[in-house]
Order: structure tokens, then C-alpha cells, then sequence
């Protein structure tokens, strides 16, 4: 079948090709609704049936492949390499969801999972959704201020974490900013799970704190069957950045979610069972949770859990892996690729690399050069994808698992996967721009696809006016990205067009880094815009006016305040969110209504003519912004 042919099926007679999707995964009770769209714009997907991710992901298995590796888990941080096969997994996944029973875990309940790269993550994260209990993951590169905002929202039962993750050789201390958060948020949680790892000492407070490795050994022969959920039962919540500063709770369902990552890995990734799939992201972000746990583990594959720089001990690490392992699909982010690209090319040509089938690139946009020049490099096909967090997989790319003759283009994620009614338009009338080569938001029509989110966690209202509110008397989900498509039906992706931005592939919200900068008791206002940058896509510049002139009267106090601002962002976001360079100004480009003039500041910082600037207050302040940004 042509691509054409399937994603025409897939939207003209939907709920015939989601009937059929639904297949590939076990239902412990069939449904009787493919899709409920009578409530728009919220959609429930396989409405009457039954299921659990986690059967799917590995009790199912087990009796055809219980000694095929589930998981293997790299780390060229600590220097292990621990393989646990299906068989295992089925074992450690109903330990860990007997701990968590026993801290009062149940139905509905939430998990929040704040851990390094480890394989504790992954089974902590299945026996949260064999317990139809919800997880939410925050990336362990959030400090404590962020991780406080998330538990308060999520309202865990339980925490589960470890002593410290470790990056570049460096070891963070997970348990102390735990403990710094837990102090701060309003919610009390009951228990605290702590996987020790012998990295770095963790202060356990009884009986709130519990060792996971003690309390593994009373429940080595703990038997905690699935809890058949309906499809449309939570399965997790992630919080994702946008334009507030409060982050969102992206809500997932079980069956849809299901459903959609296994075509997903059918039409677009190409994974079999027995294969092995190598993802480079962290289980903190959606392309983790949805490509390094939950898909390649439906598909019954072999999932690599690696921890670790790309270029540690060197730039072969990964393509060693790859060898090692005899890895046939990977997926990573541009920003890893233009990081590689900078060191000694024989690194890539170093090892055998004929297991690899492709490499899939997501999660900013994928320049040309780039592409080219790892497609070249590692002799693979190279395919860019374009999706979200709040999508779960991908609305653009090439479904080479459909027609395997289907061409990337470079520069563009490809064409709408099936499922997804994509459209560009006007961003002030919402009319649909049909003609190639004009520039529009990119928009879904509803309902969206099963796996997308459902809902914005405990928050309806948000849900609707943030993504579906943007054109008027229009079912439309507005992605906030800018995007063009050519001739052919190739889509190419311009960047947002709200205040998210996006450094070395992390989402981050301008909005969040300006409160966390303002909370220095020496900052009257900032504003926070991304720069381009060559490696990382985007870096993050505040722009800052002081309370009282002498902090920043002289190059070395500007230094020491910009050093400080810093240190607040990483204490209160994490480093993650830590901008590349703080400047100082004596006033802020608005307009006459005092609003920021965001676009105009970046523009000025990239060099860009800056537009219209007829409503700005005092044109001197971008102009003395231009002087501080090249200082
Ligand atoms: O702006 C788009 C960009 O990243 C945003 C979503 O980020 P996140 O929620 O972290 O999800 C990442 C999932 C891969 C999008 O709104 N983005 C993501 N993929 C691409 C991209 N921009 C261009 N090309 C891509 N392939």
C-alpha cells in the first residue's frame, strides 16, 4: 500500500483503520466505540474496552521471548551494563508494584518518578500502570523548585527516586533537592522510595523514606497481577512548558496511547519484535516516555537505557553500542548530531554498523547540513520527525514502515503521519491556507489521533482555551509552531509561535526562567528570549534591570550578579533552564501599553531586522539591549 492510500483510509473511514490498529495491542475486555467525539474537543478513544500498558508492554511477552533482553541499561557515568530480559522484568515490575502497594499505592493514585537514566526508572514507571496507578516523571534536571510545583499539581502518593544521577562524571544529588521541594510544596506525600546507588549519601527520614533495596528483598515473591483499567483511564501525566509560567500537566490515556505507539513503531520507525531500538533522549521528556520505555516494549524489542554524554570516553560511544548490541533503529536529537559533528569524524567510522536500519531525528528543527552530513557519515537514511509532548508521537514524517520507497526531504519532517488532519492557517482569521509556500500556524483538526493528550491534569478549561481557542468557530488544536508546505505535501517547520523555546532539544518556557531570574532580590525586570545558536539550536539570554544601579555599575559587579542570577535559576529550575548569558539594562523595549517587546529583543539579538516598531515606548532601548548583548 502507498503511503497516500493508508493515511487517506485514516482519516476518510477513521474508525475502520483505529479498529484495525487496535489489534496490535491485548484487550482484557473488548471496546465497543472506536471514537466518542460527542464532547469536542475532547475525545475518547476505544470507549468500553479494557486493558493495561504494562501487560502489553511485558507480561504479554513473556511466554514468547522471556529470555530475549527487555532492557539494557548502559552507563558510561558509573561504568555498568546490566541486561534484564523480559522474564526478569516480569519478576522486578511486580516487586516494585508490590512496594508500592504496600505504601498505599492504588487505582488512580499518582507516582511521581525523579530518577536518573537507571532501569529502576523504567520497572518503577510499568508498575505504576500495572497498578492502573498514574505516573508522572519529572526530569531529573529540574532542581527543587520546579519538581515542588509539579508535586504540588500531582498530588503524588509516592515519590520515587534514587540517591543521585550523574552527568559527565559529575554526580548530582537527587535526595537533597528532593528534600528541598518536599519542604517547599504544600502536598504531603506518604512515602519516599529511594534506590541507593551508592553515589552520593541521602539523609532517609523515617518512616516517610524507604530503602528500595532493603524492602525489595521481603517481596521477592510478590505476585501483583494487572489491574484491567478502561481505555480511556490515565496511564501518565507530563508537565510541559508554555507560554505561563505554571507548566502543564499533559495527560495520557492507556488504550489510545497503546494503540498509537504500536502503529507508530509499525509505519514509522520500522521496529519488529526481537529487534533492538536505541533511543539517546531521558525518561523525563515525552520522546523517553514514549520511544525509550513504552513503544519499543510493546513492540516486544529490546530497549537500550543509556547514561552518559554522546562523547564520553569519546564520540564512539554511541556506534559502539550500536555494535555491541546490534541496535537496528535509533532516535536522537539534531543537537547530539551537531555536538558529534564537532569531534574526530573516524569515530563514526569506527565500528560495524550494519545492524542499524535508520536513525530518526526529533524534538527542534533538523538543519540541512546536519542531516547531510551524519546521513553521509554513518551511510544511513536519516529521518526527521515532528511532534510534542502533547501528541505523544509523531503528526509529521516519513511512514517508510508503510511504503518503504517513501523519500525524506531535507530540511522538512516530512508529510501528516496517519491520523492527523494537519493544516496550516492564518494566524489572525484562522482560514486555511491551501496554496503551497504560504506561511501559517500549524493546526490539527479535532479529534486528534488516540494517544494524544487527553486533557491538561485536573484542568479542563486550560485544556481548551490554551489548544483549542486560538480560531474562532473552529475545531482546530493549534500546535503553536509557524510552519510552510511545498508543492508536494512536504511540511517544514518555521519555529513557535508562543514564548517556548527550545535549547539542545528541551522544551522550556521563557515565562518559568524569567520568574525563577526574578526572584534574585536584585532584579527589578526581566526579559528572557531564545537565541539561535549553532549547536544548541536555541540558548536562552535574560535580559536584566536592576533595583539598585550599583550591582551593575562596573564589569566585575555585573559579573558577580550574573553569576548569582545564575545560580538562582539552577537551584530553582536546574541547570537545564540556566541562561547561556545575563545582560544589564537600564530599561526593557515595551510598548506604549507596556507590553514586552519579546520578538523584537530576539531579533536584535540574531541580527534581524526587528519589523514594525511603531508602538515601542522609547526606541533607545533596543537599541542600548543591542550595545549589552554585544558586550
Ligand atoms: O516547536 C516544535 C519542536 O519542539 C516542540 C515540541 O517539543 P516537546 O514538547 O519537547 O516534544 C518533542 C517531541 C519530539 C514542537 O512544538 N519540534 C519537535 N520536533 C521537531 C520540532 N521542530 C522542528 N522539527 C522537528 N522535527
Amino acid at each position: 500500500m502507498t503511503y497516500e492510500a493508508v493515511y487517506k483510509r485514516s482519516v476518510t473511514d477513521r474508525d475502520a483503520f483505529w479498529r484495525e490498529q487496535a489489534e496490535r495491542i491485548e484487550w482484557a475486555h473488548p471496546f465497543d466505540q472506536v471514537c466518542d467525539h460527542s464532547q469536542p474537543p475532547f475525545a475518547r478513544w476505544f470507549g468500553g474496552g479494557k486493558t493495561n500498558l504494562c501487560h502489553n508492554a511485558v507480561d504479554r511477552h513473556v511466554p514468547h521471548r522471556p529470555d530475549q533482553p527487555a532492557l539494557i541499561h548502559v552507563s558510561t557515568e558509573t561504568g555498568q551494563e546490566r541486561t534484564i530480559s523480559y522474564g526478569q522484568l516480569f519478576v522486578e515490575v511486580q516487586r516494585m508494584a508490590a512496594l508500592l502497594v504496600n505504601m498505599g499505592v492504588g487505582k488512580g493514585d499518582r507516582v511521581l518518578i525523579y530518577m536518573p537514566m537507571i532501569p529502576e526508572a523504567v520497572i518503577a514507571m510499568l508498575a505504576t500502570v500495572r497498578l492502573g496507578a498514574i505516573h508522572s516523571v519529572v526530569f531529573g534536571g529540574f532542581a527543587s523548585h520546579s519538581l515542588a510545583t509539579r508535586i504540588d499539581d500531582a498530588k503524588p502518593t509516592v515519590v520515587v527516586t534514587a540517591d543521585a544521577g550523574s552527568r559527565g562524571g559529575k554526580v548530582i544529588a537527587y535526595k537533597p533537592l528532593l528534600d528541598e521541594a518536599l519542604n517547599m510544596c504544600q502536598h504531603q506525600v506518604a512515602h519516599v522510595l529511594l534506590v541507593d546507588r551508592g553515589l552520593a549519601p541521602a539523609t532517609m527520614r523515617a518512616p516517610r523514606d524507604i530503602d528500595y533495596l532493603a524492602t525489595r528483598r521481603e517481596v521477592l515473591d510478590a505476585i501483583v497481577p494487572c489491574e484491567w483499567v478502561a481505555s480511556e483511564h490515565p496511564s501518565y501525566t507530563l508537565y510541559t512548558s508554555g507560554t505561563t509560567g505554571k507548566p502543564k500537566g499533559v495527560q495520557r490515556d492507556t488504550g489510545g496511547y497503546a494503540v498509537a505507539l504500536a502503529t507508530s513503531m509499525a509505519h514509522i520507525y520500522g521496529g519488529q519484535a526481537g529487534d533492538t531500538f536505541m533511543c539517546t533522549s531521558d525518561i523525563g521528556w515525552v520522546v523517553g516516555h514514549s520511544y525509550i520505555v513504552y513503544g519499543p516494549l510493546l513492540a516486544g524489542m529490546t530497549t537500550i537505557i543509556y547514561e552518559g554524554l554522546p562523547i564520553r570516553p569519546d564520540a564512539a560511544i554511541w556506534w559502539s553500542l550500536v555494535e555491541k548490541y546490534q541496535v537496528n533503529v535509533m532516535f536522537s536529537a539534531p543537537t547530539a548530531i551537531r555536538v558529534l559533528k564537532k569531534q574526530d569524524p573516524h569515530c563514526l567510522k569506527r565500528h560495524d554498523l550494519s545492524s542499524l536500519k535508520h536513525l530518526f531525528l526529533a524534538g527542534e528543527p533538523l538543519d540541512e547540513p546536519t542531516a547531510r552530513w551524519i546521513g553521509e557519515a554513518i551511510g544511513k537514511p536519516i529521518i526527521d520527525n515532528y511532534w510534542q509532548t502533547e501528541t505523544g508521537w509523531p503528526i509529521l514524517s516519513v511512514a517508510r514502515g508503510v511504503d518503504p520507497q517513501a523519500q525524506a526531504k531535507l530540511g522538512s519532517p516530512g508529510v501528516p503521519m496517519p491520523g492527523y488532519k494537519v493544516k496550516l492557517v492564518d494566524d489572525l482569521t484562522g482560514a486555511e491556507l491551501a496554496e503551497p509556500h504560504q506561511k501559517g500556524v500549524l493546526a490539527i483538526e479535532g479529534p486528534l489521533p488516540p494517544g494524544c493528550m487527553q486533557t491538561v491534569w485536573g484542568d479542563d478549561t486550560r485544556f481548551v482555551q490554551t489548544y483549542w481557542s486560538s480560531f474562532a468557530g473552529q475545531q482546530l488544536y493549534n500546535t503553536f509552531d509557524w510552519g510552510i508546505r511545498d508543492e508536494d505535501g512536504y511540511y517544514f517547520i518555521l519555529g513557535r509561535t508562543d514564548d517556548v523555546i527550545n535549547v539542545a532539544g528541551h522544551r522550556l518556557g521563557t515565562r518559568e526562567i524569567e520568574e525563577a531570574v526574578s526572584s534574585h532580590p536584585d532584579v527589578a525586570e526581566v526579559a528572557v528570549v531564545g537565541v539561535a545558536d549553532p549547536i544548541k539550536g536555541q540558548v536562552a539570554r535574560a535580559f536584566v534591570v536592576v533595583r539598585d544601579g550599583s550591582r551593575a555599575a562596573d564589569d566585575t559587579s555585573c559579573k558577580e550578579l550574573e553569576a548569582e542570577i545564575m545560580q538562582t535559576v539552577d537551584q530553582q529550575l536546574g541547570a537545564v533552564a540556566r541562561p547561556a548569558r545575563v545582560h544589564f539594562v537600564n530599561m526593557l523595549p515595551k510598548t506604549r501599553s507596556g507590553k514586552l517587546l519579546r520578538r523584537a529583543i530576539q531579533a536584535v539579538c540574531e541580527g534581524r531586522s526587528t519589523g514594525d516598531l511603531t508602538t515601542i515606548e522609547d526606541p533607545s532601548a533596543l537599541a542600548q539591549l543591542q550595545e549589552a548583548f554585544l558586550h
